[in-house]
């Protein structure tokens, strides 16, 4: 089959730079990334260091692409008609009310697509899971576009997208392996082909997995799961070394040169980030209580409560160095987004620390080339608000908070380091004699 229209739903920090990339490789593809929020679409058409995700070498492409055979648009309905293959690509938000709020997913804007996808189709599509879904949603997906489908055949595969944020554009040409899920059927491994087709144009054969749509699906909640947990792992011995005189990088350096461990995400901090290791584990906890498997959820979930014990374990040792009180102290934070080389704060540890503080009565001083300071206040406002501050009180708190760009030896009284930066950095840092609290 070959495929030469494709369409993706949601032009995020998956949508924007996976589309990017297949487009690069596929000349002989016209691909239409379209997203009903339509600031986002104008952004992307925008001037190219304005791009509504920053990742090296993002821009360079898009520059290279777009117009030719990348389009950004709002015309959800024109691009799902023509387009054969259709990328789902929306956000998957861990749910706030409801059965299951506070742990499940979202389904609603992937829902809300697959409606979309049924209503505007006039021609059998390849349908394809690129955002991170709970085992078995392609049941649901596929039950909406039947009960609305008129005749059409739609084909459901699971792809699920292994980028990270910061590296996305290296890790998208030179994916460890590219997982595809689809039916046994005929037609499932028609679609099967034709999506490997597309990926083999720069992946190597032996790295493009193909399995059934279970395994895939649960095989993306099972690798962050695995991730997160050996950020956990080493946070909670760094809590015991802190205890005992031993150096977390010294234990990370000795456990990780062990073949069978290696060395990756072993360096302890403050916390992990980001949109997906958090909500990606509640929602696997959240799966094994369904089917009735509570141990199994219990032990997932500890991976999270231990991301949370850490950060509260940091907010401690800043007020525990102020022992005569905390009150008007000026501290820096350094890093505001997820991690260095990104400006996506989402669920970023710093937030936690930060508004902490200002609720201590300290004054913050936020250290971040990437990050503007209107998304510092979205921030801190909407992690007040739950906290159960009235707005009034978050505007008062938010006249302690200072942006910069770079750290040019300002006069505060305690740094604290959450991004993870080089030893010459901190030496650096530490020629300003501003006392250092890192983990
Ligand atoms: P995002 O929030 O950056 O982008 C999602 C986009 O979808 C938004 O622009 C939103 O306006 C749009 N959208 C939502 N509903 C829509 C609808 N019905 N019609 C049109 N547009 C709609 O999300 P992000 O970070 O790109 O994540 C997308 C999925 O990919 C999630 O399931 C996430 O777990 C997964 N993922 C994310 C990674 C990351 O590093 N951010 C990495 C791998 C997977």
């Amino acid at each position: 089959m070959e495929i030469k229209d494709i369409c993706c739903i949601g032009a995020g920090y998956v949508g924007g730079p996976t589309m990017a990339v297949i487009a690069l490789k596929c000349p002989q593809i016209n691909i239409t990334v379209v997203d009903n929020n339509s600031e986002k679409i104008k952004s992307w058409n925008g001037p190219l260091d304005k791009l509504p995700v920053y990742e090296p070498g993002l821009a360079e492409i898009i520059k290279e692409v777009r117009g030719k055979n990348l389009n950004f648009s709002n015309d959800i309905k024109g691009s799902i008609e023509k387009s054969e293959m259709i990328f789902m690509a929306v956000n998957t938000p861990t749910k706030t009310e409801g059965e299951g709020a506070g742990m499940a997913a979202d389904l609603k804007y992937i829902e809300a697509c697959a409606k979309d996808i049924a209503k505007y189709s006039k021609s059998d599509k390849i349908v394809i899971e690129k955002s991170t879904l709970p085992v078995k949603t392609a049941e649901k997906i596929k039950e909406i576009l039947e009960e609305n489908s008129n005749g059409i055949h739609f084909e459901i595969l699971s792809n699920p997208e292994f980028l990270a944020e910061g590296t996305a554009i290296q890790d998208l040409f030179k994916s460890d392996r590219v997982l595809i899920g689809g039916d046994s059927t005929e037609s499932g491994q028609a679609a099967v082909k034709a999506l490997s087709d597309i990926y083999s144009k720069w992946i190597s054969k032996s790295k493009i997995l193909t399995t059934n749509v279970w395994s895939s699906e649960l095989s993306k909640l099972a690798s962050n799961a695995m991730l997160a947990q050996r950020v956990s792992s080493i946070n909670s011995l760094s809590a015991l070394c802190e205890k005992t005189g031993a150096d977390i990088n010294e234990i990370a350096m000795a456990v990780g040169m062990d073949h069978r461990i290696g060395p990756h995400f072993l360096r302890a901090s403050v916390g992990f980030g980001g949109s997906c290791f958090q909500k990606d584990i509640l929602n696997l906890a959240y799966l094994s209580k369904f089917y009735g498997l509570d141990e199994v959820a219990e032990y997932w979930h500890q991976v999270v409560k231990i991301n949370n014990y850490q950060k509260d374990r940091f907010v401690k040792k800043i007020v525990d160095f102020f022992n005569a009180g905390i009150k008007s102290k000026s501290i820096a934070i350094i890093g505001w987004s997820f991690k260095k080389g990104t400006k996506d704060t989402r669920e970023s540890p710093s937030i936690h620390v930060a508004c902490r503080l200002l609720v201590l009565g300290a004054q913050i001083n936020i250290i971040d080339p990437l990050v503007g300071i209107e998304r510092v206040i979205i921030d801190i406002n909407e992690y007040l608000n739950d906290y159960g501050l009235s707005n009034a009180e978050v505007k008062q708190l938010s006249t302690k908070i200072k942006l910069f760009k770079s750290f040019d030896n300002k006069n505060f009284d305690l740094i604290s380091v959450i991004h993870d930066i080089s030893p010459e950095k901190i030496k650096n840092l530490k020629s300003n004699n501003i006392p250092i609290i890192k983990i």
